[in-house]
């Protein structure tokens, strides 16, 4: 058995280790639709001048953001993200699905996450969405255009298993993926169902303090 064979039959499963260490709750990822329009513009725009570079892969004024967000095409692709307890978005994945050759499908993964919520595995989880969903849709290779200075997104890359090939500061991670299983679909199922319950528990905490503020005195509210 070649080592990218058993590469890609190996499961997935990077640790959750930067949240648990600091405390904090684990990153729960959703899917994302149309309605989370306004939210995906806000998280791009709140990308500085070299996130948006080492994002897009090009510097990208906010014109071209809005242009991205609006065309994003929810049948096609698909959209992850991980919100904070002001339902705003820290980290967003758009997993791009590319047109079949010879059979192979494979998917082209970008992430970002805000400068204010990294480093807790938030990138990390948003990845691994990503491979099993791909796995989940018959993708066989999940694909990543980085440059070659993005640390960062190279050791997450690296630590998957990926096949990185570098060229003029520029870097292609390659990860061949195991066919889905009952495991695959059942771990995406769960994670999908977690995240929708914390999404509706954060909405609820949302509601309730703003309801409380509307029936406190304007002194005591401000
Ligand atoms: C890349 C990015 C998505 C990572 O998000 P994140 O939530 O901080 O990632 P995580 O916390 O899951 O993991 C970061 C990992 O990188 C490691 N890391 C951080 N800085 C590093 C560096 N300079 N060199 C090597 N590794 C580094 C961390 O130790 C951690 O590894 P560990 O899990 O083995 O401990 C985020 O930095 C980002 O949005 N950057 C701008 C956009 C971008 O680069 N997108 C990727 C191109 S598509």
């Amino acid at each position: 058995m070649s080592k990218t064979t058993a590469r890609a039959k190996e499961p997935i499963a990077l640790p959750d280790r930067a949240s648990s260490a600091a405390g904090l709750a684990p990153a729960l990822v959703r899917e994302l639709s149309s309605k989370d329009r306004e939210r995906l513009l806000a998280h791009f725009l709140s990308l500085g001048e070299d996130d948006r570079l080492l994002r897009f892969g090009q510097f990208v004024p906010n014109h071209v953001i809005e242009n991205y967000v609006r065309t994003l095409d929810f049948d096609r692709d698909r959209v992850f993200g991980v919100f904070n307890s002001e339902l705003a978005l820290s980290g967003v994945a758009h997993l791009a699905y590319l047109s079949p050759e010879d059979g192979e499908r494979t998917a082209e993964l970008g992430v970002s996450v805000l400068e204010s919520a990294r480093g807790r595995g938030i990138g990390t989880k948003l990845f691994e969405r990503a491979t099993i969903r791909s796995r989940n849709t018959h993708v066989t290779t999940l694909y990543m255009h980085c440059l070659s200075r993005n640390k960062t997104m190279m050791h997450i890359a690296k630590k998957a298993g990926m096949r990185i090939e570098r060229a003029y500061g520029e870097a292609d991670a390659y990860l061949k993926l195991a066919p889905a299983d009952q495991s695959s679909i059942l771990k995406e199922m769960l994670e999908e169902q977690a995240a929708a319950f914390d999404y509706a528990l954060k909405r609820q905490a949302q509601q309730t303090s703003t309801l409380l503020e509307s029936l406190l005195p304007a002194e005591l509210a401000a």
